[in-house]
């Protein structure tokens, strides 16, 4: 093996160590996530880290000893996801979850299975995405399908403009490319396989949009979906992703509350803000 293939390699037999640390590590309870959240290259303070790793030592632990998420016991959700997602599926910006609430089950399902496949938080740069493989390889199917159940009955919690883009100038973005297949309010298209936006937080979007674009989500070929969205990500303009999330956000406010009352879903009018 010459110098180049190994430089090649590292990276990546290091990453599946990782996951693999990270999975054993975190069922015998040692904290292993504040040494890969370091490595993310932000600087999370202290109890921030212990909080994710509070919450990855609980929720792992949950689905692998029989207290937790047994399937059928319709607390999958309650026992695992709550950890990190809070109760009302509302995400935890300190924790870096996003708000899935009122995700549709398919989505949900296309999602979970292409963390436990590795199409998705495999990469040796994507942190949050390796909290998840190591969660998805964790449940069964059953388990799967449970906890997708009780996300799509929660009510949205509606994106805000926490990055303070400008949404007159996000419109014209968001009319001309994303539209098409996330649809004029935000909610996603099952034909497309498009995702549903206007209950994503705007930081989660953009740093997203920033793993479809370096490359982090979306480049195998298997991943068609994310290869359609990364092609999409690469086209935008640097300024124009604040502006298209602030759109986003406005579609929300204006939005979710029908989809919460078409969804026959009570709660949330819109006003309940995504965390
Ligand atoms: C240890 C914390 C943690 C736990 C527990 C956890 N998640 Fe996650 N989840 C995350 C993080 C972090 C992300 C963001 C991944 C990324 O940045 O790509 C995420 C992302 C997701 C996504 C992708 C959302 C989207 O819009 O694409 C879904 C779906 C999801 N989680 C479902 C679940 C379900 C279902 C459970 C319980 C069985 C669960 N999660 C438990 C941390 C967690
Ligand atoms: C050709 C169809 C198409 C267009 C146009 C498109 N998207 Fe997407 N988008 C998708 C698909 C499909 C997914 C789901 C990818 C996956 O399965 O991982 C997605 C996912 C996303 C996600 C991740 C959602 C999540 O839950 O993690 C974001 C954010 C997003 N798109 C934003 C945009 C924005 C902003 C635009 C316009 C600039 C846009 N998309 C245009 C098809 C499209």
């Amino acid at each position: 093996m010459n110098l180049s293939e190994r430089n090649f390699l590292f990276p990546v037999t290091f990453c599946s160590f990782l996951q693999r640390a990270f999975v054993a590590l975190a069922l015998t309870g040692f904290l292993t996530l504040p040494v890969l959240v370091a490595q993310d290259g932000k600087k999370a303070d202290a109890a921030a880290l212990k909080a994710i790793a509070d919450a990855a030592v609980k929720s792992m632990q949950a689905a692998k000893t029989g207290k937790g998420g047994a399937a059928g016991d319709g607390n999958v959700y309650q026992r695992i996801c709550q950890n990190c997602h809070g109760d009302k599926g509302q995400g935890n910006v300190q924790l870096r979850t996003p708000s899935i609430a009122g995700l549709p089950d398919w989505y949900v399902m296309a999602q979970l299975g292409k963390f436990r496949n590795r199409l998705r938080g495999a990469h040796e740069k994507d942190l949050t995405g390796a909290q998840m493989h190591a969660i998805a390889l964790s449940l069964n199917d059953e388990q799967m399908k449970e906890a997708a159940a009780v996300i799509m009955k929660m009510p949205l919690h509606a994106t805000q403009n926490t990055l303070k883009g400008d949404a007159s100038k996000g419109l014209y973005v968001y009319m001309d490319q994303c539209m098409e297949c996330h649809r004029y309010n935000g909610s996603g298209e099952v034909a497309f396989r498009s995702g549903q936006l206007v209950g994503l937080q705007d930081w989660y979007m953009l740093g997203q949009l920033e793993k479809f674009r370096s490359g982090i989500r979306g480049t195998d070929r298997k991943d068609e979906d994310g290869t359609r969205m990364r092609e999409i990500a690469s086209r935008l303009r640097d300024k124009d992703l604040a502006n298209v999330l602030a759109y986003i956000a406005q579609l929300a406010e204006q939005y979710v509350g029908e989809l919460n009352a078409a969804a026959g879903k009570g709660g949330s009018d819109g006003k309940s803000a995504a965390k």
